[in-house]
């Protein structure tokens, strides 16, 4: 039976995704430049990551005035009502200033500290997935379901970098060990878009360290309601330490693996 709680989450986040996502996409200016950095000089921010979030904080707060906001952005509200919305405004911000197409809004509602509702939407795919927790994963409105798993040698595997030299030089030595194992790596530039590609059976597998609880939300909810595996370290929940999400038999093996190789640490 459908929470209503639930639904009305859900018909606001997709909504609010949509919004942002046109606003994104038509609004582009053509020259686009780079409004501040943040961690890094690499790590940067839009006019338009900016307008995003207002547009999307902006429409929940009318529709909700009373819950919480953690967004990438700067939104930050303890609000009253147990529901707090997590929110990338643009997750894929260098492919969005470069004119590439993956980039997407992701926007998860927790309620009590739980992950109930994710959306994300990726226009320039025209596609946007969402996810209800206990009620499946779903790409445009259609059911979509996990690959059946490859053995590790045949798998395609995503993943991403941090902005900091350090890190990345840590995550280029797992990516060299790994390369020669699996059927080939994919850095799409977007961790929630790879993460809805593993429930959309387009990956078989994803990890990446150092994500952000905005990066990761919406997507993981979507890629565990596909029936995918997504944890961190073994015996952990996905975090900022590891991110992994996977069919469950590329799981059971890329996880250790990654424990293994360090992947977890810089
Ligand atoms: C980044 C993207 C990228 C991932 C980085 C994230 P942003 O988010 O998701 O794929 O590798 O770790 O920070 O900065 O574009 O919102
Ligand atoms: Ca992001
Ligand atoms: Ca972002």
């Amino acid at each position: 039976m459908s929470d209503p709680l639930h639904d009305e989450l859900l018909q606001l986040a997709l909504e609010a995704a949509d919004r942002a996502g046109r606003l994104l996409r038509d609004g582009r200016p053509a020259d686009l430049g780079v409004a501040a950095t943040k961690t890094s000089p690499i790590d940067v921010v839009t006019e338009m990551d900016i307008a995003s979030e207002k547009l999307i904080t902006g429409f929940l707060t009318e529709h909700r005035p009373h819950d919480g906001f953690l967004g990438e952005e700067g939104a930050s509200v303890v609000g009253t009502s147990g529901v707090r919305w997590v929110i990338d405004p643009v997750d894929g911000t260098v492919n969005y200033l470069y004119g590439l197409p993956s980039w997407a809004v992701s926007i998860a509602a927790e309620k009590d500290g739980e992950t109930v509702v994710g959306v994300v939407a990726a226009p320039m795919r025209g596609e946007t997935c969402h996810a209800v927790l206990g009620g499946g994963a779903f790409n445009n409105r259609e059911r979509v379901s996990h690959r059946p798993a490859p053995p590790l040698s045949q798998a395609l595997i995503g993943t991403g970098f941090g902005y900091l030299a350090e890190r990345r030089a840590a995550q280029a030595e797992v990516v060299r060990t790994l390369v020669p194992q699996v059927r080939d790596i994919r850095r799409g530039g977007s961790a929630a878009i790879d993460l809805c590609d593993v429930a959309c059976g387009r990956l078989d597998g994803y990890y990446e360290r150092g994500l952000n609880p905005w990066d990761l939300a919406a997507g993981v909810l979507i890629a565990r309601e596909a029936g995918a595996l997504t944890g961190g370290r073994p015996g952990e929940p996905a975090s900022h330490e590891l991110t992994v999400a996977a069919s469950p038999e590329v799981f059971g093996v890329l996880q250790p693996l990654l424990e293994d190789l360090g992947a977890w640490h810089d």
